[in-house]
C-alpha cells in the first residue's frame, strides 16, 4: 500500500470528517506552482483543501529565501499560529520550500517555533504523505535540515484553484550564481523535464481549456542543456505551439546572457506566444553587472531588445532591478535610472538589495547606507509610474483581446496577454475564463476600462 493510501485511511479512521488542508504561498510563481503539487498530494490523500487555516487540520507555510523581508513576513506569520495550535494540539504546523534550505532558519525554528512540527524542503512534496503519516503515527517532531534534492519527480498530482489560468515547470534549479542570489544554494543545480512529460502535461492543459499557460523555470533559455537529443528552448516553444487550441503561451524567466536571436524568432513566427518577455536587467552599470556575475553587458542587453522590437513590432519587456548593490554609487545608480528611463519597460519588479548569507555578494563591502538605497528605489519607482501611465494611454480607442478572470458587479475584469488588467461592464453572464474583444475607452488609477465588442 502507498503512503497516500496509508494516509488517507489514517485520517479517514481518525477524523470521522473530512480534513482540511490550507496551504499558504509566499515569494515567487515556481512556489506557487510547488504549492499546486502540495495540495494536490493533499487531496488525493483525503483532505479538502480550504483558504482557511483557522479550520484546517494541518496548515502548510510554502516559503520564499529571496530577500530578507520575505523571510521576516513568513515569521511573522508562522508566530501567529501559536495560540491556535495550543487551542488545537492535533492540527499540523507544516514549513517547507525555499527557506527552510538553509540551516540557519531550520535552527531558529526548532528553537524559537516549538509548535511548528514538520519541515520539509523544495522536492520533497512527493514524500509529503510519508511524512505526515509518520508524525500521526509517532507524533514526533520532524524539524531537521532537508536535503538539496536534484531528482525530477514526474506525475505528482496537481491541484489547480484557476479554470483558466496554469503554470508548468519545464526545468528546476539554478546554475548562474548571480553573486546577490541565494536561488541555486536552495534549490540546486539546474535540471530540465523531458520534452514528451512537458508536452503531455500541456496538451492535457489544453484539452481541459486552460487559455493561459506559462511555462517556469529560473533560466527558461537554458532549457534542455542535460537533455539528449538535443532541444533547446526555442525548440520546446515550437513543438508546444503545434498543440491545436485556444490558448496564449507565456514564459519566465528569460537570462539576458542566454535568450537567443532564435528565440525571438519562434515568437515572431508563433501568435500563440506572448508578446511579453519578462527579461530581468538587475542593473544598467556593467561594473556592476560583473559584480553580480551576470555575464552580459548594458550593450548586450539593448541589443537583444532592439532585435525583438525590430522583429516583433508590438513586443513589451519587463524587468527587475536591483537598487544597492554592494559598493553601487550614485553614478552607478544613475546609470540604471537611464537605462529604465531609455527602455520603457511595460513593468518593472524593483528591489533593494538584500544580504543572503552564503552567497558571493554577501562577502562584499556594503558601504552605501539603506537611506540612501531606499531614495534610490522611490525615484526608480517614480519613474517607472510615469512610463506606465504613459503606456496605459497608449492603448487608448485600441481593441484588444483579454481574459476574463473575475466577475464584479455589472461587469468582470480581464487580463490582456501583456498581463494588463481591463474592467468592463456588461450585462452579459458566464463570461468567466473566456477570451472577449475589448475596445479600450480609458484608464482608472492602473486599470484599463473598455467596453466589449460582439465576438
Ligand atoms: N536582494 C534583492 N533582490 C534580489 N533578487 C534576487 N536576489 C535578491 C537579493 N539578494 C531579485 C532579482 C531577481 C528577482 C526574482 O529578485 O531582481 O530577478
Ligand atoms: Fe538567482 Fe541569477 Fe538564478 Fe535568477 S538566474 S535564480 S537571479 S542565480
Amino acid at each position: 500500500m502507498s503512503y497516500t493510501e496509508k494516509l488517507y485511511n489514517l485520517v479517514q479512521n481518525k477524523f470521522k470528517r473530512i480534513p482540511l488542508a490550507n496551504v499558504q504561498t509566499f515569494g515567487c510563481v515556481q512556489n506557487e506552482n510547488d504549492s499546486e503539487k502540495i495540495r494536490g498530494v493533499l487531496a488525493q490523500s483525503g483532505y479538502e483543501i480550504s483558504d482557511n487555516f483557522e479550520d484546517s487540520d494541518i496548515v502548510i507555510f510554502n516559503t520564499c529565501a529571496i530577500r530578507e523581508n520575505a523571510e521576516l513576513k513568513i515569521f511573522g506569520n508562522i508566530g501567529k499560529l501559536k495560540a491556535l495550535k495550543a487551542d488545537k494540539p492535533d492540527m499540523i504546523v507544516a514549513v517547507c520550500g525555499c527557506m527552510v534550505m538553509q540551516p540557519h532558519i531550520v535552527a531558529k525554528i526548532k528553537k524559537s517555533y516549538p509548535f511548528v512540527d514538520i519541515v520539509f524542503g523544495v522536492n520533497s512534496i512527493e514524500e509529503l504523505p510519508y511524512i505526515v503519516y509518520n508524525w500521526y503515527i509517532d507524533n514526533k517532531r520532524a524539524v531537521s535540515d532537508p536535503v538539496v534534492k536534484t531528482d525530477i519527480v514526474e506525475d505528482i498530482p496537481v491541484y489547480r484553484q484557476s479554470k483558466s489560468k496554469a503554470t508548468i515547470s519545464i526545468m528546476y534549479g539554478c546554475d548562474n550564481f548571480c553573486s546577490y542570489c541565494i536561488v541555486p544554494y536552495v534549490r540546486g543545480r539546474e535540471r530540465s523535464r523531458e520534452p514528451e512529460n512537458i508536452l503531455k502535461e500541456f496538451k492535457q492543459l489544453v484539452a481541459d481549456g486552460y487559455k493561459d499557460i506559462t511555462l517556469l523555470g529560473q533560466n527558461v533559455d537554458s532549457y534542455g542543456k542535460n537533455l539528449s537529443p538535443q532541444i533547446d528552448f526555442a525548440d520546446l516553444l515550437s513543438m508546444l505551439c503545434k498543440v491545436e487550441g485556444d490558448y496564449v503561451l507565456h514564459f519566465m524567466s528569460s537570462h539576458p546572457k542566454d535568450i537567443t536571436r532564435k528565440v525571438i524568432d519562434t515568437i515572431r513566427d508563433n501568435p500563440k506566444i506572448s508578446r511579453q518577455i519578462h527579461l530581468p536587467v538587475q542593473s544598467g552599470s556593467n561594473r556592476i553587472l560583473k559584480l553580480m556575475n551576470r555575464r552580459y553587458t548594458v550593450e548586450q542587453y539593448k541589443d537583444i531588445i532592439s532585435y525583438a522590437k525590430q522583429q516583433i513590432p508590438d513586443v513589451g519587456f519587463s524587468s527587475d532591478i536591483i537598487v544597492g548593490f554592494p559598493g553601487e554609487t550614485y553614478d552607478e545608480y544613475l546609470e540604471t535610472e537611464n537605462l529604465v528611463k531609455e527602455l520603457n519597460f511595460t513593468q518593472l519588479f524593483t528591489f533593494i538589495y538584500s544580504k543572503r548569507n552564503g552567497t558571493k555578494a554577501a562577502e562584499m563591502e556594503d558601504y552605501v547606507p539603506h537611506s540612501e538605497k531606499a531614495e534610490r528605489l522611490n525615484r526608480l519607482i517614480k519613474i517607472q509610474q510615469d512610463i506606465f501611465f504613459k503606456y496605459l494611454e497608449s492603448f487608448n480607442g485600441k481593441t484588444v483581446c483579454a481574459l476574463v478572470e473575475e466577475e464584479k458587479t455589472g461587469g468582470y475584469t480581464a487580463r490582456m496577454a501583456n498581463t494588463l488588467v481591463v474592467h468592463f461592464k456588461t450585462d452579459k453572464t458566464s463570461l468567466m475564463d473566456s477570451f472577449v474583444n475589448l475596445k479600450i475607452t480609458g484608464k482608472k488609477g492602473t486599470v484599463l476600462t473598455a467596453e466589449l465588442l460582439n465576438k
